[in-house]
């Protein structure tokens, strides 16, 4: 397994097969797509999982988290986040944050998110916000 940056049109491939296959790509696309870091998980030179991320400041919102079907629960968006956690936690960043699907939110329980008391519907889907805050996990 390799993480690396991923080309942006097979994030966006991947995106929408996952999240949203009954959408165009276009959909799939998002306004600040330009300003992030695509990172992937490749399997035979394949991008398998892929995540956005996006820094504001000191903190880090990730989106689009997504692992092919026929991929999934071998650990590939697993091996992301431990990533992203290792990032944060070298640049000494404050905050991790994204909107969680309420379907996912077991997943990222397992990585020290916690919900917020901020949620939305858009698309017919729930969300909730979850965060990992850095302070708090360094002074538990
Ligand atoms: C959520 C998702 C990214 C997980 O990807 P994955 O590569 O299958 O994840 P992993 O294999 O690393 O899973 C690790 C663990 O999380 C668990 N897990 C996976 N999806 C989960 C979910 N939706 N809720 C709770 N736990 C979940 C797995 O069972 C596994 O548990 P284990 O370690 O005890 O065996 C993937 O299911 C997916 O792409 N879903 C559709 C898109 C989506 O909902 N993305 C999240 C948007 S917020």
């Amino acid at each position: 397994m390799i993480i690396s940056e991923v080309l942006y049109d097979d994030v966006l491939a991947l995106r929408q097969r996952v999240m949203y296959p009954d959408k165009d790509i276009d959909f799939v696309k998002l306004d600040d797509d330009d300003r992030g870091l695509h990172i992937g998980v490749f399997e035979n030179g394949e991008p398998v999982s892929v995540m956005s991320i996006f820094l504001h400041g000191r903190e880090v919102q990730f989106r689009k988290l997504a692992t092919l079907g026929d991929m999934q629960g071998r650990g590939y968006a697993s091996a992301l986040m431990k990533w992203l956690i290792e990032y944060a936690t070298d640049m000494q960043f404050d905050r991790l944050w994204c909107n969680a699907r309420v379907d996912a939110c077991g997943f990222y329980e397992k990585f020290g998110y916690k919900k917020t008391r901020e949620s939305f519907s858009k698309n017919g889907i729930d969300y909730v916000i979850m965060e990992r805050r850095f302070g708090d996990i360094k002074s538990a």
